[in-house]
């Protein structure tokens, strides 16, 4: 695993760029918040309990607690944290709750089964132990109340490597030693400043097999569609009522497995027993 002061230093010394991130990629956030959005529909509660594992700058935090819900923010990184803080300020709502702490542990921080939504969107990123990303996922089930929703996103192995093909094409060659392993294990490992895990869409029912009997995978989805990284980027500067419409045409197939290799992040969507 990377250690928590490792990932810790990562996210506090990048926590202005995490604040950007999703202005970028946009289309990621807007899959996202749809996602979302229909989960809390369906289970029709108009002030949702919702906790955010791993929610950075508090992008999806915020958003939830302008529409009414009462939302617990987590986070490893403290940085991310303080800038979460200023911009619930600047947006006028309260979080229930910010909380300074690792996913692994975040069950001695909130209540066991009280939260309607529980998103961990993030946190798998960076666990490259098999049992550590399962104590996570087994951690945000724990929290959810029966019936509720929650969230988990991987990032895949396929979006690095078009990020390496786009970026570096002679880095397989010249870096062959490392990513032999890579394209075996998903474990990103390259880098001295951080650690991370990607995962083959093929896998992912074998990362829940510890979910089996606590709760249904309703669906996964590919946060890019079809359009896959580089494409939806091209939308970032797009107008709200353009924005919406490729949205409603990307969430047509975007829980197909024929667009699961587009990816570059996969939500999964469970519903626990
Ligand atoms: C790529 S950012 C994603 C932030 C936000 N959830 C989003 O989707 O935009 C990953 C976040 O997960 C946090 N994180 C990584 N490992 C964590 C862990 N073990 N426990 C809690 N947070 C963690 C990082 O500090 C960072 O803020």
């Amino acid at each position: 695993m990377a250690t928590k002061a490792l990932v810790e230093d990562y996210y506090d010394a990048h926590a202005e760029a995490e604040q950007r991130r999703l202005d970028e990629a946009r289309l990621e956030y807007e899959i996202t918040k749809r996602i979302i959005n229909t989960c809390i529909t369906s289970l029709e509660i108009q002030h949702a309990n919702i906790i955010d594992i791993g929610g950075g700058p508090g992008r999806y935090a915020i958003r939830l607690a302008q529409q009414g819900h009462k939302v617990i923010l987590n986070d490893l990184s403290s940085k991310n944290l303080t800038i979460a803080k200023t911009n619930a300020q600047t947006a006028g709502v309260v979080l229930e709750d910010v909380v300074h702490a690792n996913a692994l542990d975040i069950t001695l921080h909130a209540a066991p089964a009280s939260f309607d939504i529980v998103l961990c969107l993030g946190p798998l990123y960076h666990l490259t132990l098999l049992e550590e990303r399962e104590r996570v996922v087994s951690n945000a089930l724990a929290l959810a109340k029966p019936g509720a929703y929650v969230m988990l996103a991987y990032v895949t192995v396929f979006g690095h490597l078009r990020d390496v093909a786009r970026r570096d094409p002679a880095r397989l060659v010249s870096e062959w030693g490392f990513y032999e392993k890579y394209v075996r294990t998903g474990v990103y490992d390259r880098r001295s400043d951080n650690e991370s895990f990607h995962v083959y869409p093929r896998d992912v029912e074998r990362e829940l097999k510890c979910v089996k009997g606590g709760a249904e995978v309703v669906k996964m989805v590919s946060c890019e569609g079809f359009l896959g990284f580089d494409t939806a980027r091209a939308l970032a500067g797009a107008g709200d009522e353009e924005m919406e419409r490729w949205v409603d045409v990307v969430m047509q197939s975007a829980d197909h497995p024929h667009t699961f290799s587009s990816a570059e992040h996969l939500v999964v969507v469970l519903k626990k027993f």
